[in-house]
């Protein structure tokens, strides 16, 4: 079976018997003990714990920074002067006009913040301020559905289509005045252009904002093809959000920054924005195409891997434009799989209603278990 998206999502879930979605984790990223059988354990409660809660942390890609990077930003924390790291701290403007330069955008329009989450829980904010209301694609990231819904927000949750994509015309007919998704999409993948997305634009209320969550969009091959950050000049009610955690491998030095002309959107983050140190290693990153170019090699390698090992199986799978592929799996293949992985020491989770079976991309080791595991299903 191939590529999902030419496929009807009624037909897949048919075959696909009880609801259920599982999270591969490999052993790499757990705690280590010094009994064999108390470590197991301990890296299963660790793994159910976090999982059960959220399985979207893992989105990151497992080469991490280069050698070249840590040497740099080592010297820098023993050369850097003083005046590095106060508030407004020169490389915080540096950053900014270094992010601006690589999007080939206007300074003005480009702003720090730690994160690309922490700036949609901001815009979470105004939304309740505004006493307005929220539409999101379903399922989405998976933490802004829950903090909305903490925030008591009035949240639209609008169905990807059978396509397993954003549902745009669906989220724009909403009428929502606070309208968001991820593209590429979390957490199958899938992607919109520019010009589909500029569609759904001009369609909205000047007072309507449209988020564009472009977490992953680096992982794509036509990433030039859907950002939507050139659409900023020309739509005051369009955000464009992105981050360092991903392709840059830098998740817990909380770099993000988004990109709008909204005035309403401008004071967000100006005083206490990111660390003078955090945009030192953004600043460092940038530079270091040669790591962003093996990355983005690996992931693309490794999406080839996974994918050809779901057609040996004759598993379905939805084509990703991220760093990581999902499998729709019928209860009786994802039984194997996950007992074949078990066997390997990988913990699992079952959360959520899809029947998928999502990979994120990972090292060596997890992906070659991955892989092997999949060919149980024959
Ligand atoms: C779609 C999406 N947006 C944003 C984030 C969070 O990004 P950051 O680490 O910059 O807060 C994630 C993290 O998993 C994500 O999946």
């Amino acid at each position: 079976m191939s590529d999902i998206s030419s496929l009807s999502r009624r037909n897949l879930l048919l075959g696909a018997g009880a609801a259920f979605s599982l999270v591969l984790l490999g052993q790499e990223g757990l705690a280590t003990n010094s009994s064999p059988s108390k470590d197991k354990k301990n890296k299963q409660l660790k793994a159910n714990d976090y999982f059960n809660e959220d399985i979207l942390h893992r989105n990151e890609h497992p080469l991490g920074v280069s050698p070249d990077f840590i040497k740099s930003l080592q010297e820098e924390c023993g050369t850097a002067p003083f005046h590095h790291y106060k508030y407004l701290s020169e490389q915080t403007t540096l950053l900014k006009k270094a992010i601006s330069r690589k999007l080939n955008t206007s300074e003005d329009l480009v702003y720090l913040a730690p994160g690309a989450g922490p700036t949609l829980e901001k815009i979470l904010n105004t939304v309740k301020w505004d006493r307005g209301s929220f539409a999101i694609s379903d399922p989405d990231f998976y933490f802004l559905t829950r903090v909305a819904e903490y925030m008591k927000l009035k949240v639209f949750k609008v169905p990807t289509t059978d396509k397993y994509e954003v549902d745009l015309v669906g989220l724009a007919k909403t009428g929502a005045n606070y309208i968001y998704f991820s593209n590429p999409h979390v957490p199958y993948g899938r992607a919109k252009t520019r010009q589909e997305i500029e569609v759904v634009l001009k369609s909205l209320e000047k007072n309507q904002i449209l988020i564009v969550d472009e977490a992953y969009i680096d992982f794509s091959d036509r990433a030039k093809d859907l950002s939507c950050v050139d659409l900023v000049k020309k739509y005051q009610n369009l955000i464009v959000v992105r981050t360092f955690s991903k392709i840059y491998g830098l998740a817990s030095l909380r770099i993000g920054y988004y990109v709008t002309q909204n005035k309403k959107f401008s004071e967000y983050f100006t005083i206490y924005t990111i660390s003078g140190l955090s945009a030192k290693a953004a600043l460092l990153a940038l530079d270091d195409t040669k790591r962003f170019d093996e990355t983005f090699a690996y992931i693309k390698m490794a999406k080839e891997k996974v994918v050809a090992a779901a057609k040996t199986s004759d598993l379905k799978y939805i084509a990703s434009e991220a760093n990581f592929v999902t499998l729709l799996t019928t209860a009786p293949q994802r039984e194997k799989i996950v007992g074949e992985l078990q066997k390997k020491n990988y913990s699992f989770a079952a959360a959520g209603k899809s029947a998928f079976l999502r990979i994120t991309l990972a090292s060596a080791k997890e992906l070659q278990d991955a892989v092997q595991s999949l060919a149980v299903i024959k």
